[in-house]
């Protein structure tokens, strides 16, 4: 079945444009055109036994005019395809002559973004080796953790990341003790390698070969080319199988969706970690051989000048990124960039028109997947239709979706998809109603499709559902909720978990922090559910980093006094719902002050992990830890202001004393 271009029916257009607004056909065709060119590459390359992207890289630097073309630009360097891949070659033959590595390793690199974590990982390909990519913000009991799991026994860390997390303290030697002794599979220590720019100066004076078609042979397009970890929002990271299929398909498809140009150049800061700038932007970019600018790390003062420095046509945001860059004050240079399409996931319905009005952004192309997922869904947006939405179907689309796609309501106490007590079956919502996403697998074949993680059957398990609509089904539960309406829109509701309820209603975390985070004083906070003995449903609790100037920490009356002034903001911004806009069951009854010692625990995508915090509760010995965690301030019934939450007041709470 292959789709008719619709620009080829040039009589009929005017005709056409009327069917196509009411059916969305055109988008529609953007996205199968791009599905069906992008699967059957995957196909023909599995074939002919190359299904590793190093090689859409040998060839984009090996044939003309590909191989002259800036590939790579990071800090004012740039590497065109043919001088990128003789360095990639060294790279390689380095890990080979020099640590043994041969086809099948795999080799964690815990680096934050730059021209050598791209020369790594694809010199790891180059002899058939696998990069496990570990999270740069990691440090203590998350980084030993991931690497233990990725099961490699050779580590290369960034220097400036290893100044933070091995550096010069006891816990840092702790932790590089940990990371060369425990659980190393076979014999001998986890070899850790700080890679500087000394180490760099050693590789580029390697001599490069290129390692012989055998060591990339036999792999299959479900096989793992990447271990990604997806960001912990729930507890301890966990090593997602990325195949080759995803890279291929992944990477092919993208540039096809948003009609990616030779001549484009694709910025990203976004961490190249995670698979949204690895495969959707790094491996789409080799394989349309179009050029990347890469940006160390995210930061609004740098983000602009990076931009225009390097002519970027393209630029990737993600989760908050969007609000950032808005937060900044207007500048006359706002609209001085080049950037035609801005291309990510999460931009907000709130900031989406904000955001390409004050840039001059044409084009928002969003879409909503993730590492471990099966599918994706997609908005190409330019006019003013589907604003806000992360995904759209037409009519046409419908009939592919309609059987691979679900929404179906959930249990918000059991975090499961609610069963009918009869038909043990799950039930499907009503158009624009919200449940949780499913994608259907092949139940005969489910690792096919879903690989699931690194050496952890559970995990994997308990992302598929079975016995859904029929017996003997499967389907890949998202744990997000979106909503689906009959004009073919989608929008992303709340992570599953991020929906609690109170009081028999239905609070949206997602709401309620972007409400207490526009307080002056509140730089970030993350609210969630808490249980409460005696009560049903789950309190709401706000975890806040406050700006230490606002909220000193520290016994001296001056100080409560400042704690005290920002708190009474903090309650009468949220206590007013015209200025909240909160209704009173969704104000969170607790706030959990972050100045413990684990107060910097965050992920690299800018949430930080909730999990550890929604299990504390408002548990008073855990939280407070004798004055080593975090500080407790509750809205007592009744109260106008939040006070201090006292080992009493627990004890009153735990005694059935108080009703919340
Ligand atoms: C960006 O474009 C300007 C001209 O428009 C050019 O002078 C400059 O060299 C370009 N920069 C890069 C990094 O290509
Ligand atoms: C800049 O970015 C940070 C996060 O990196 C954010 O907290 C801050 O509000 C942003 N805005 C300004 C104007 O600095
Ligand atoms: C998108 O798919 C839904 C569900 O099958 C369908 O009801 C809707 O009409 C489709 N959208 C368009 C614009 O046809
Ligand atoms: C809360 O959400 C659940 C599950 O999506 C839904 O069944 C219920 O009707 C909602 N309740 C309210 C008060 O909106």
């Amino acid at each position: 079945m292959l789709p008719i271009p619709l620009a080829a029916i040039g009589p009929a257009a005017a005709a056409l444009s009327y069917i196509d607004a009411r059916l969305d056909l055109s988008n529609d065709y953007r996205i199968l055109n791009a599905l069906i060119r992008s699967k059957a590459k995957a196909l023909i390359l599995e074939r002919k036994n190359r299904v590793t992207p190093f090689y859409l890289l040998e060839e984009a630097a090996t044939t003309s005019p590909s191989k002259d073309r800036i590939f790579l630009i990071y800090q004012g360097n740039s590497w065109t395809y043919a001088e990128a891949y003789q360095v990639i070659l060294k790279y390689g033959t380095w890990f080979k002559e020099r640590f043994g590595i041969k086809k099948g390793d795999i080799v964690a690199m815990d680096f934050m973004n730059s021209n050598v974590f791209v020369f790594v990982w694809f010199g790891l390909w180059s002899i058939g080796a696998t990069p496990a990519f570990i999270n740069y913000n990691l440090n203590g009991d998350a980084l030993v953790h991931s690497v233990v799991t990725s099961t490699a026994k050779l580590v290369l860390i960034d220097s400036e990341v290893a100044a933070k997390v091995v550096g010069t303290d006891e816990d840092g030697a702790r932790t590089l003790q940990r990371l060369k002794t425990e659980k190393v599979e076979g014999t001998g220590e986890r070899e850790i390698v700080v890679f500087d720019e000394g180490m760099e100066r050693v590789v580029g004076s390697w001599s490069g070969k290129r390692a012989p078609d055998e060591d990339r042979d036999g792999f299959m397009l479900h096989d793992k080319a990447i271990l990604i970890y997806t960001s912990g929002t729930t507890g301890l990271p966990k090593a997602a199988i990325v195949s080759y299929r995803k890279c291929l398909e992944g990477g092919g498809f993208v540039g096809h969706w948003f009609g990616l140009r030779k001549d484009d150049v694709f910025y990203t800061c976004m961490p190249l970690y995670h698979s949204s700038a690895a495969i959707l932007g790094l491996i789409n970019i080799v394989y349309h051989r179009a050029t990347i600018s890469i940006g160390r790390k995210f930061s609004n003062s740098t983000f602009w000048p990076e931009v225009r420095a390097s002519n970027a046509t393209i630029i990737q945001y993600v989760g908050e990124v969007c609000r950032y860059l808005l937060s900044a004050p207007p500048s006359p240079c706002d609209t001085d960039n080049k950037v035609r399409m801005a291309f990510g996931n999460g931009l907000r319905p709130d900031v989406w028109q904000r955001f390409k009005d004050r840039f001059g952004v044409e084009t928002i192309a969003e879409f909503y997947a993730s590492t471990e997922g099966t599918s994706g869904s997609w908005n190409y947006q330019s006019g003013t239709y589907a604003k806000g939405a992360i995904g759209r179907n037409g009519s046409f689309l419908k009939f592919l979706l309609g059987r691979s796609v679900a929404v179906v309501e959930i249990d918000l106490d059991t975090e499961m998809p609610k069963r009918d007590p009869v038909t043990g079956f799950a039930k499907r919502v009503a158009w624009g109603e919200p449940g949780e996403l499913l994608w259907k697998l092949d139940p005969t074949q489910v690792h096919r499709t879903f690989q699931g993680y690194w050496n952890n059957p559970g995990a994997t398990e308990s992302k598929i559902l079975r016995d859904v609509f029929v017996k003997g089904d499967a389907w890949f539960r998202s744990g997000d909720l979106q909503s689906w309406t009959d004009e073919g829109l989608w929008y992303f509701i709340d992570r599953i978990g991020d929906t609690f309820r109170w009081k028999s209603e239905n609070v949206s975390t997602a709401e309620v922090s972007q409400s207490v985070g526009v307080v002056e004083g509140v730089k970030e906070a993350n609210v969630y559910g808490v249980e409460i003995p005696g009560h049903d449903g789950r309190a709401g609790c706000a975890a806040l980093v406050l700006d230490p100037v606002c909220y000193p920490v520290g016994e001296s009356q001056s100080v409560k006094d400042a704690q005290n002034a920002l708190m009474a903001k903090i309650s009468e911004h949220l206590l007013n719902p015209k200025k909240s806009g909160l209704p009173r069951f969704a104000v969170p009854l607790f706030l959990r002050v972050l100045v413990g010692e684990d107060k910097n625990e965050t992920t690299g995508n800018f949430k930080m992990v909730k999990k550890r915090l929604r299990d504390q509760g408002v548990d008073w010995e855990k939280v407070t830890r004798g004055g080593k965690g975090d500080e407790l301030w509750w809205l007592k019934p009744g109260a106008t202001q939040y006070t201090r939450f006292s080992k009493a007041d627990w004890e009153e709470i735990k005694g059935g004393r108080v009703k919340l």
